[in-house]
């Protein structure tokens, strides 16, 4: 058995709108780890009081809080008196971009290498048309950034790519703007600025260009666009109560690992079933995958908004056969897409990732990143602009860069369990702190369980 950590989006989230809401919110069994902690700091920073109760030991980092108690002044923030770090998280800092755009105040976001090379123009560009005075480092392109927010307008924005961080930045600063403030993507990325909002009080609409898109699904779903409208709440955010359930992003490596190990048997307790997140749970059934859903109950947190949670239970080794992801698809498991190329590096036949250029500008360039291990490895590649080819073969043991990126090198971690002889990972260690610190404990624990 096998408890994920909780969620990462839902956490970083959660701490932010406690900041904004007005009064006392609580937060239980919120994610520990590197990018969630640069939001909580960066939220006190910016005037929050934040009180943490219920220690626990965290590798790499000590004793933490598991528990918060949050009391925000409303959507009035505080200039902070020095940058803001925003380490390594990209959720923390573009999110960050849409509130202090509507802060009338000076900010300045900055991170790590890999977050100071991460395109924002994405953010900055509409947010600058609803009025922010927002620029940034190479002709506003890369952080760090600098804001000297106030008054904003409502615009009608298209969004080129689906982002959830760009369109949660945008939501965000129509909480400030006068008008209303109009998102289009070209199709749905997770859900949760929409659903948590809107159980705190803000009016928060949803449209889509397709009813059968608006079920979220993934296999029978179609292209279709999803549009999102909000304005500016006439009372404060409400404060509010919630227990962060099991990150689905983090249990896709144990529902792939337990799949491709012969004798394993791993059941992954609590996880959160969003649909907007369970791509990965839908592509591998199409690829022959049995994995059974259990315990499933609904989770009803603030205003009454739902969240599907369950026990994933998976055997292996399975047989699974290859499948092709693209369009509408990718958003649904946009994170997941490196743990799938392990899937279809088992799997029998060739399997094609399109539609996927995004994955050039996350932590790190992951096709690249999985392309040259996976070829190191072993296994046949066909790289792509905007994706990668993968047949299925036997893998071998071999040293691997992890680009210091927590979702490859936990891929890779993975790919370890199927392949012969010894896989080695470089910075490893260090990069799973970003979402999941105790992954290699568990992965041990695990397979000696
Ligand atoms: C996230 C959105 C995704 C995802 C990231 C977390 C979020 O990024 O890759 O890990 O919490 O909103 P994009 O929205 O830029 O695709």
């Amino acid at each position: 058995m096998v408890v994920t950590p909780p969620d990462k989006s839902i956490s970083h989230r959660a701490v932010m709108f406690a900041s904004i809401a007005k009064g006392e919110s609580r937060i239980e069994n919120l994610l520990l780890a590197a990018d969630t902690i640069s939001t909580l700091k960066a939220m006190e920073f910016l005037g929050a009081k934040i009180k943490g109760d219920h220690e626990v030991s965290v590798p790499g980092y000590g004793a933490l809080y598991e528990n918060y108690t949050i009391t925000g002044g409303g959507l009035q923030l505080k200039e902070p008196a020095s940058f803001i770090d925003c380490g390594n998280s990209g959720t923390t800092t573009r999110l960050l971009c849409g509130l202090l755009s509507g802060n009338p105040f000076f900010s300045v976001l900055s991170g790590d290498e890999s977050l100071n090379s991460r395109p924002m123009k994405r953010v900055i560009k509409p947010l600058a048309e609803m009025g922010a005075k927002i620029m940034a480092r190479a002709s506003d392109s890369y952080p760090p950034i600098a804001i000297r927010g106030g008054r904003l307008r409502g615009i009608k924005y298209d969004m080129p790519v689906s982002s959830a961080q760009v369109k949660s930045a945008l939501m965000l600063a129509g909480l400030y703007a006068d008008g209303e403030t109009v998102i289009t993507e070209p199709s749905t990325s997770r859900n949760h600025t929409e659903t948590m909002l809107r159980s705190i009080g803000a009016e928060v609409k949803e449209y889509w260009i397709t009813e059968r898109h608006k079920v979220y699904s993934f296999s029978e779903g179609k292209d279709g666009s999803h549009t999102v409208t909000i304005q500016r709440p006439a009372n404060d955010l409400n404060p509010f109560k919630i227990r962060i359930p099991g990150d689905f992003s983090s249990a896709a490596f144990f529902i792939v690992g337990a799949l491709i190990t012969r004798g394993s048997d791993v059941l992954i307790k609590n996880v959160c079933l969003n649909t907007t997140r369970i791509g990965l749970y839908d592509a591998l059934r199409l690829m022959g995958a049995k994995i059974s859903i259990e315990n499933q109950t609904i989770l009803i947190s603030g205003a009454g908004e739902q969240e599907i949670v369950g026990d994933l239970h998976v055997k292996g080794a399975q047989k699974l056969k290859a499948l092709n992801i693209s369009g509408y698809q990718v958003p649904f498991m946009i994170d997941e897409l490196p743990i799938l190329c392990i899937a279809a590096a088992c799997a029998e036949g060739r399997s094609e990732i399109r539609g996927a250029a995004e994955l050039r500008v996350k932590e790190s360039d992951r096709i690249k990143a999985m392309a040259e291990g996976l070829k190191k490895m072993g296994i046949e590649i066909e790289e792509f602009e905007d994706g990668l080819a993968i047949t299925g073969g036997k893998m071998k043991g071999a040293r691997v860069d992890s680009f210091g990126d927590h979702r490859i090198a936990m891929s890779f971690a993975i790919a370890g369990l199927a392949a012969s002889g010894v896989t080695e990972i470089e910075n490893g260690e260090d990069a799973v702190k970003i979402s999941y610190p105790e992954f290699f404990d568990r992965l041990d624990a695990l397979r000696n369980g």
